[in-house]
């Protein structure tokens, strides 16, 4: 049995009074939660507001991005050890606002830091490997583009990207791995992947860990959908079997909204 997530990707908002705030409504609304796991990812300035505002409380932290360097000269960056100093346990890689031209950076490029700040396949591979050396679980996302969902390529592109996300990662990494399928076209659109789709691409996501690490991995890795996600689709979205759960951006961004995607990931284990 596979344990739900609602997750709260805050992305740039909030600032540590806002935080505050929303972390407190959050935690008025779920902070006991045990039947699903509630992780909040505010922006790196508020992750020690929000960390102290959900102690005592079932609720998770999480990061929303890091470089995979332990320390030294990398301006505005952020290691796996300094997110597990705020308190984190979860961290958000490879997220599609974040994957240089979306993750079409050729590795000629690499050699390029203003390439290696922009994430490729190959930079989440290396991130996902720091996170999981520290002990951070990371939370991996993959996606199409409209142009390549419209071309037809959907399956091939997000399994490229998970089969990516996953090279060179032991069992017991992967054990520790959460997937997010994201479809690029319906991130902070207001348009939702049709239920049905987004778990028939959640389930081709799990035949890729399957034919990668085997089917009891396969079986246990929680994979989300994300894109849009609202109280009034989330029911639809959680009763697909191979949706353990959410990643959410606009509607994480009120404690009304976000309570009721938590309900409703509580209400899926009934
Ligand atoms: P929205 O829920 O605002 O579409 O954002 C989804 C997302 O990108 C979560 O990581």
């Amino acid at each position: 049995m596979r344990k739900p997530i609602m997750a709260g990707n805050w992305k740039m908002n909030c600032d540590n009074d806002e935080a505050q705030a929303l972390a407190d409504g959050v935690l008025a609304r779920a902070g006991q939660v045990e039947d699903a796991t509630v992780i909040l990812c505010p922006p790196a300035t508020a992750l020690t507001t929000v960390h102290a505002a959900i102690a005592n409380s079932n609720i998770k932290l999480g990061g929303q991005n890091l470089f995979w360097e332990e320390a030294g000269a990398f301006t505005g960056e952020i290691s796996a050890k300094m997110l597990l100093a705020c308190g984190c346990e979860y961290v958000i890689i490879g997220h599609s606002e974040r994957r240089g031209r979306f993750g079409t950076v050729d590795e000629a490029d690499a050699e390029d830091l203003a390439a290696i700040f922009s994430d490729t396949d190959a930079t989440v591979n290396r991130k996902v490997r720091a996170a999981l050396a520290a002990g951070l679980r990371p939370i991996v996302c993959c996606g199409e583009l409209l142009s390549e969902r419209q071309a037809g390529k959907t399956d091939g592109v997000v399994a490229a990207q998970v089969r990516a996300m996953l090279d060179g990662i032991d069992d017991e990494g992967v054990a520790n791995m959460v997937i997010a399928y994201e479809p690029v076209w319906a991130i902070g659109t207001g348009e939702v992947c049709d239920a049905d789709e987004a778990g028939r691409v959640c389930g081709m996501i799990r035949d890729v860990v399957e034919q990668a690490c085997g089917p009891e991995l396969a079986e246990d890795m929680q994979i989300l959908y994300g894109g849009s996600v609202k109280p009034d689709n989330v029911e639809g979205l959680m009763a697909m079997t191979d949706i353990d759960g959410g990643l959410v951006g606009g509607a994480s961004l009120k404690a009304d909204s976000f309570g009721a995607l938590i309900e409703a990931a509580v209400a899926s284990v009934r």
